[in-house]
Order: C-alpha cells, then sequence, then structure tokens
C-alpha cells in the first residue's frame, strides 16, 4: 500500500478544510498522515511515496511565512521517486491567484519529483460554490494513480 502524507500551511483555515477533504477521501482507499509545515522539516517527507503539499498564498503571490522555512529546505532535498501534488486557498481578487501552490509545484520538479495531478485552486473556502467536489474529485485522481479506485475496507 502506498504510503501517503500532506503536509500544509493555513492561517484563516481554507487550507486545512481543503486538507480536511483529501484526508477523507483518500483514507478511504489509504491510510494518510498530516503535518502542518511550519511543525515539521522537509526530512517528514522522506517516508512517504506520495507527498500532497498544500499552502495558501499571501503577499502578492508569495509562499506565506508558516511555508517559507519548508519550501526554502526543499531546495535540499532530492525527491526523485517521489509522486507529489499542491493545492492551497487562494483568492481571484489577487492577479497571481494560488500562486504559492503553483511555487512549490515548481521546487517539487526542480527537486525531481513527478507531479501526478496539476495544483488544485480554491477560492477561499472550499464550501463555497460547490468547491468541494472539485477537491474530492482532485483526491479521486490522486487515488486512482496510486492505481485504486476500491476503498480500504474493500482490499
Ligand atoms: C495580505 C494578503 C495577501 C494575499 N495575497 C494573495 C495572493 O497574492 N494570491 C491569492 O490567490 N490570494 C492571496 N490572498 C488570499 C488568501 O490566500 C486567502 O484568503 C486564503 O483563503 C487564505 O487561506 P487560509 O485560510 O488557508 O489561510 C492574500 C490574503 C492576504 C490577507
Amino acid at each position: 500500500m502506498s504510503k501517503v502524507c500532506i503536509v500544509f500551511a493555513s492561517m484563516t483555515g481554507n487550507t486545512e478544510e481543503i486538507k480536511e477533504i483529501l484526508v477523507n477521501t483518500i483514507s478511504k482507499y489509504t491510510e494518510v498522515d498530516v503535518y502542518e509545515m511550519d511543525m515539521v522539516g522537509v526530512d517528514v517527507i522522506e517516508d512517504y511515496d506520495y507527498v500532497l503539499i498544500g499552502s495558501y498564498t499571501y503577499d502578492d503571490g508569495d509562499i506565506p511565512f508558516e511555508a517559507e522555512d519548508f519550501y526554502e529546505e526543499l531546495e535540499g532535498l532530492d525527491l526523485s521517486g517521489k509522486y507529489a501534488s499542491c493545492f492551497g486557498s487562494g483568492d481571484t481578487l489577487y492577479v497571481d491567484f494560488c500562486n504559492a501552490a503553483v511555487l512549490f509545484e515548481e521546487r517539487v520538479i526542480e527537486q525531481g519529483g513527478v507531479i501526478i495531478e496539476p495544483a488544485l485552486k480554491i477560492e477561499l473556502s472550499p464550501s463555497y460554490d460547490d468547491q468541494k467536489e472539485k477537491c474530492v474529485q482532485f483526491a479521486q485522481r490522486v487515488i486512482e494513480y496510486m492505481g485504486g479506485g476500491q476503498s480500504k475496507t474493500a482490499n
């Protein structure tokens, strides 16, 4: 069974809500470990085959404070053999909508990781405008990539 973790940064809870939907969906297939980005170092990733990185976006399309160290440290990590996908909440009032997720995605590629799904970008809370389904579908595509589709109990 694939080992999956989610590492996320959320200030007002929107990215955390996305994380919850991803956990609820993926954990029907396999176990998911969750880490808050400012509480762990990047070496936590080394134990997992699949990594989902979530971050909201701050000033002018930037990586937020809570995610800065993790983002910088990633530059020293060899991600070859790792499968990853990024997600985050943002606000379309800003020019660089959800750019932190894109910056993480680019860094994963630079470090040799494979992006299995393009970044999931959610406008504020996933509970607005029925964006929950977008999160569920993203999680389902991740599960399919892992060779899944059946629930954990069915295996
Ligand atoms: C000062 C400030 C700057 C922001 N800059 C951006 C931005 O450049 N791009 C974007 O998509 N969202 C931007 N946002 C919006 C946040 O990413 C958005 O509120 C998000 O839902 C916060 O996620 P969280 O609840 O997980 O902390 C900004 C918010 C604040 C307060």
